[in-house]
Parts: structure tokens; C-alpha cells; sequence
């Protein structure tokens, strides 16, 4: 029998989640579990890169490894961790950094994006990719797991990988991105031309995984539709805005494209925005619920992330420490 494929994918603690980031990444590493090797990660060492609150920065790790196990993330059948637990991960990146041409981190786009709104850039903002980079490749990944806005940086990882491989000899696995096709891009519910975000707290923006049902109501009823009246599937960016209400009812409801179409034919964007409404609330409403009993319990919480921490080491340390080697260091015994 061939060794399950090896998945890797991280998130950041920074803001509240939202359903970009559960149907976007969450619920394809929700799907892989079992069949599966995977391995998800806090990456609190990539929150700083833009300035943080401490006690935000603390408080905000620990809602998010309770939304993730009232997601469906299952630590028995996923190593869940935080990044700053596992030393491996700042020590394998800072020897990537040597082997990454400054050009390739200048061309990220999300990289220029971030930059142009602080107000002074840290270095770590720019050396962020590679950080990233010894994230999935101490892990001999097979699989990672995002939306599409990550794209990039998954590629980035690859040219790295190789690198290192062309200089030091075959030493990391050569990841896979693994994008939805539905999902990859969840749009801001008051502007579908905007990629929902974490960092945007607008009212009407996002919809985020513990909104009560009338907020998420408030939010569907105004979201940015077109003047058209036709309820299909469509890459017209005119239309971008039914279309991101579609594909969030396709994946709230596991419904084929052909019989949504159908179901909405001759009815009005008052009906799709009330179905979707009630679609998304259905989704959330068991999530929301786990979640308010778990993060009653931070002792539990970090019980939990102690024993992945362990589990993501016994990985993580052996790797770093022939990367080490393959570059000349001499070992710490
Ligand atoms: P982060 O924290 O911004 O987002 C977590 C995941 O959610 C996806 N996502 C979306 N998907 C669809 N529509 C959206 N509007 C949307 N917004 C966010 C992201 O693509 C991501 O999959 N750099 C990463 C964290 C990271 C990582 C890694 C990921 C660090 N190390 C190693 C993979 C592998 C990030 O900032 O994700």
C-alpha cells in the first residue's frame, strides 16, 4: 500500500474568520482528513509581519484553534499546531532565505499589495513567502490546500524547493497547490469586484463564522448584485456579484450548478439572496455552536495544541537538521 499523501496548509490568527477562509481552505481540509496525512498550522510567526496587539495577538490563537475544531478539524485525525511552537519552522527559513533571490520576493503580489498599505514595511512583510516556504517543506508535503490568493506563494515554494535540491541534492518533496475551483475566491459580499479579507472589518464585507443569523440576513440582503434579473453561473465580471452569491450556495448546500440553476429560474435576486441567507446559516449555525463550548475551555485548547506542537516536532526536527547538514553546519549533539 503506498503512504498516504503528506498535506500541509496554515492560516494566519490575525481577525475573525470568515467564510472565504472555511470554503475556500477549511472544509477541503475538513474533507481530506483519514484519507490523509495532514498537518495545519497557526502561523502566528506570520501574523507579525504586519504590527499586532499582544493580547490580541494571544487571544485571537486560541479562537482560532476552537473555530477550527468546530469546523471539523479532528486533532486525532490532524496535527494541529502553532507555528512559533515548532522552532524548526524560523530555523529551516532563515537558511531558505540564502538560497532565495531577493527578485523573487520583490515580484509577490501579495507582498506589493500589503506594503502599500503601512505605513513602513518590515523586512519580515517581505521575507514572508519563504517563512511559508520552510512551513510546507519541512513536511515532506505532497499537498497544499488554499485559495487561489495563495497561489503564488505555493508556486514560490516550488522554485525554492528546487533550488535547494539543485544545490545541495535531492532534499524536499516538490509541493502541489490544490485549488476548488468553486471556493478559490470568495468576493466582499458590498463589493464582488473585492476578495472577502480578514483585515477588512466594514459592516457588509464578509460574512464571519460566528455571525448570528440576523447579521448574516443583514448582510446577504445588501449585498452588491447587478441590474440584470437572470440567476446562472457566469465569468461575466458584470455579474460577478450573483455569481459569488451561486457559488456560496453551491458550497453551502453540496448542490449541483445545473439543479441551483433550476431552482432559481424565473425568481427574483430577493429569493437568492433569502436562500443563500438561509443556506449559509445552516452551514455555520453547528460550527458557531461548537465554538462557543470550546473556547469556554482554554486549558483544553491548549492541551490539544501541546500534543500537535509534539506530533508536528517529530517531523519538523529531524528535517531541519539534514537541511542543516546539507548546507555544512556542524550538529549540536
Ligand atoms: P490566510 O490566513 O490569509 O487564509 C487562510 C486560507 O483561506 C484562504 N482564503 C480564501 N479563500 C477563498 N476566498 C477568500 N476570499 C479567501 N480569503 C482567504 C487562503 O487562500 C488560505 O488558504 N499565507 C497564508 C498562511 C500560510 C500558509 C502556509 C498556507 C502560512 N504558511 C503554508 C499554506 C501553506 C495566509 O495568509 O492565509
Amino acid at each position: 500500500m503506498s503512504p498516504k499523501p503528506r498535506v500541509f496548509s496554515g492560516i494566519q490568527p490575525s481577525g475573525m474568520l470568515h467564510l472565504g477562509n472555511y470554503l475556500g481552505a477549511i472544509q477541503q481540509w475538513v474533507a481530506g482528513q483519514g484519507e490523509k496525512t495532514n498537518f495545519i498550522c497557526i502561523v502566528d510567526l506570520h501574523a507579525i509581519t504586519v504590527p499586532q496587539d499582544p493580547a490580541a495577538l494571544r487571544r485571537q490563537t486560541r479562537e482560532l484553534a476552537a473555530l477550527l475544531i468546530a469546523a471539523g478539524i479532528d486533532p486525532q485525525q490532524t496535527t494541529l499546531f502553532v507555528q512559533s511552537h515548532v522552532r524548526a519552522h524560523a530555523e529551516c527559513c532563515w537558511i531558505l532565505n540564502c538560497v532565495t533571490p531577493l527578485g523573487w520576493l520583490e515580484r509577490m503580489t501579495q507582498y506589493k499589495m500589503k506594503a502599500q498599505k503601512q505605513e513602513s514595511v518590515l523586512a519580515g512583510l517581505l521575507d514572508y513567502p519563504v517563512l511559508q516556504a520552510a512551513d510546507i517543506l519541512l513536511y515532506d508535503t505532497h499537498e497544499v490546500p488554499v485559495g487561489e490568493d495563495q497561489k503564488q506563494h505555493i508556486e514560490l515554494t516550488r522554485d525554492i524547493a528546487q533550488r535547494f535540491n539543485y544545490l545541495y541534492g535531492e532534499t524536499f518533496v516538490v509541493p502541489e497547490p490544490v485549488i476548488r475551483e468553486t471556493g478559490a475566491r470568495i468576493m466582499a459580499l458590498n463589493d464582488p469586484t473585492a476578495k472577502m479579507s480578514k483585515s477588512d472589518f466594514t459592516r457588509g464585507h464578509a460574512i464571519r463564522i460566528t455571525d448570528e443569523p440576523d447579521e448574516i440576513r443583514w448582510v446577504v440582503k445588501r449585498a452588491v448584485t447587478d441590474p440584470g434579473r437572470d440567476i446562472t453561473f457566469s465569468d461575466d465580471p458584470t455579474r460577478a456579484g450573483v455569481n459569488n452569491l451561486l457559488q456560496i450556495y453551491e458550497l453551502a448546500t453540496g448542490l449541483s450548478r445545473s439543479a441551483i440553476e433550476a431552482h432559481f429560474m424565473g425568481k427574483g435576486y430577493g429569493a437568492l439572496k433569502n436562500d443563500v441567507a438561509e443556506a449559509v446559516i445552516e452551514v455555520l449555525r453547528p460550527i458557531r455552536e461548537r465554538y462557543y463550548h470550546l473556547i469556554d475551555d482554554p486549558a483544553e485548547l491548549d492541551r490539544i495544541l501541546v500534543i500537535g506542537a509534539e506530533q508536528a516536532r517529530a517531523v519538523a526536527e529531524p528535517k531541519v537538521r539534514l537541511v542543516m547538514e546539507r548546507v555544512g553546519f556542524v550538529l549540536a549533539t
